[in-house]
């Protein structure tokens, strides 16, 4: 497998053909914006990770951080010259703890063979995400560091040891100050994980990796009625924190300067801070549209690119967004919210203007370009239709498999009559299905129709023609006939 992916990538011409790609995407790409973004795939159908990549380089995201290594986004980065964070998922942290053979071989499939001149520029490797959370009951706990230690013996041993650093994805209550003294400059790390996050710090340090922690003022914001909705953002707050001599006007930096007190006190005051996730979604709560996110998203970049810093910290902040692209398929146990982080549409459409210099232009996102969709039609409740006795049972199914959380209380589409919500329902679970025409049905109470029933801001999609899609179905199809054939000439030439 190891040889085969690594002949691939080597093979003489495909290096020059990457040495010309990467040439002119060199050429074309704009200034940088020392912007990250994340890029999570639980969506139903992808975009051509091709056309997302030059997305990327045509809107200055120069830093791109990923939940696993996907070979076909890995393929498509490239000679992209994008800085890559590379996840590694929390359910393979067992067996990488347990044994170095394991992290070698992830080591050597998913970043050896892309770190070679003009392939993939990989500088950090996330072990787990946000392993210490407390609904994982201390699972990951004992997995943790000793997956950390062998994936970087690894990457040392494949001689990667100086360009790639290995490290951990934190979320940012493994610290915290005390009730009775909640400023900045009282934090600390949670006592019952203080020693291990101590031990991984100094191993962190000593291998000159950063420390990297997700935060999140949306989620203040959410899980608390009285949190005041200007400290959320970063145009000044009417209720500043006051720590000392410093004055915080927004949580974020506070969130931060938790973090670097709790450095501090453990030892480590120069400790590298990445944030490895912040953002604002745009649907799935009262607090999540489109004019917050983008308050929040150009407050931010400014801010981090300002080299102001935090009351604690002057420089600039590095920060990887949540997220590039809507994922209709994420759990929304957290929150209805969780399917809608992206600065794209599930079809690659900006959903606002941002604009990531930090300079203050106003100047929007490019979108993904040559996109392909689905036919523009749409499944619907039949107008008709009189006996509706059935129709709570079928909305209810068509949104237990699809995505109906833009009708929920405070979002786009929550202001539709009965009728329009079932509506909506059922064409999310149409589209989903790739507008099967048999999954226009629903006890005979749908209909197809080719007139958009999007009202106001609640827009109904017609999906994009890539993933589970009929075309490619279809494809296999023609792919196993023409196997068969070339097995059949085959046996001919042979028998003959
Ligand atoms: C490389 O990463 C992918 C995605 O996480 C994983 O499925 C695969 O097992 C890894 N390869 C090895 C050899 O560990
Ligand atoms: C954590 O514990 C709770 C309560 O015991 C349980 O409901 C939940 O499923 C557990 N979660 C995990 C990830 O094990
Ligand atoms: C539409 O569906 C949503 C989500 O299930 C629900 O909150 C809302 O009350 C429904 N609207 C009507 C008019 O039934």
């Amino acid at each position: 497998m190891r040889q085969t992916r690594k002949g691939f990538i080597n093979h003489p011409l495909k290096v020059v053909l990457l040495l010309i790609t990467s040439f002119f995407v060199m050429d074309f790409s704009k200034v940088s914006s020392a912007v990250g973004v994340n890029w999570g795939t639980m969506a139903s159908h992808q975009l051509p990770p091709e056309n997302v990549v030059q997305m990327m380089i045509d809107n200055g995201f120069d830093k791109v951080k990923l939940f696993e290594a996907d070979e076909k986004i890995l393929g498509a980065l490239i000679g992209s010259n994008i800085q890559v964070m590379l996840g590694i998922p929390n359910y393979m942290l067992r067996e990488i703890s347990q044994d170095p053979e394991a992290a070698a071989s992830w080591v050597d499939a998913n970043v050896t063979a892309y770190c070679f001149n003009g392939g993939v520029n990989i500088r950090y490797v996330a072990v787990g995400n946000e392993p210490f959370l407390q609904s994982y009951n201390n699972s990951f706990l004992p997995y943790t560091l000793p997956a950390l230690k062998n994936i970087q013996e690894a990457i040392n041993h494949a001689g990667l040891g100086a360009d790639v650093k290995a490290t951990i994805p934190f979320n940012a209550d493994i610290y915290n100050s005390p009730e009775s003294n909640p400023v900045p400059s009282a934090g600390d790390f949670r006592p019952e994980l203080r020693d291990l996050t101590i031990q991984i710090i100094q191993f962190l340090y000593l291998n000159d990796a950063p420390f990297v922690v997700n935060i999140y003022p949306f989620l203040s914001l959410y899980g608390d009625s009285n949190f005041p909705l200007d400290y959320a953002f970063f145009d000044g707050s009417n209720k500043p924190l006051r720590d000392g001599d410093y004055l915080y006007t927004n949580v974020f930096d506070a969130n931060f300067d938790t973090l670097v007190s709790s450095l501090k006190r453990a030892g480590y005051p120069e400790m590298k801070i990445i944030i490895g996730e912040v953002g604002w979604p745009t649907d799935g709560d009262k607090t999540a549209n489109i004019q917050y996110a983008k308050r929040f998203n150009q407050g931010l970049i400014q801010h981090a690119s300002s080299g102001v810093g935090t009351p604690e910290r002057k420089g600039l902040i590095d920060v990887y967004l949540f997220s590039l692209i809507d994922e209709n398929a994420k759990s929304i146990e957290p929150g209805s919210f969780e399917r809608h982080w992206g600065l794209f549409e599930f079809d690659g459409k900006p959903k606002y203007e941002l604009d990531l210099s930090g300079s203050n232009e106003d100047k929007g996102l490019v979108a993904v370009e040559g996109v392909r969709y689905m036919l523009r039609r749409w499944c619907i409740l039949n107008p008709h239709a009189n006996d509706l006795e059935e129709l709570p049972k079928n909305v209810g199914y068509a949104c237990s498999l699809s995505d109906c959380t833009s009708l929920g209380y405070g979002s786009s589409c929550n202001h539709l009559s009965a009728k329009a919500n079932a509506s909506y329902a059922f064409n999310m679970y149409y589209q989903l299905k790739n507008q099967n025409g048999w999954d226009c049905d629903f006890s005979g109470l749908a209909v197809i129709t080719d007139e958009d029933p999007s009202v106001d801001e609640c827009r109904f999609p017609v999906m994009i023609a890539y993933g589970h899609s009929m075309a490619l179905l279809h494809k296999t199809l023609l792919n196993i006939l023409l196997a068969v054939l070339e097995g059949c000439v085959v046996f001919l030439l042979l028998i003959s």
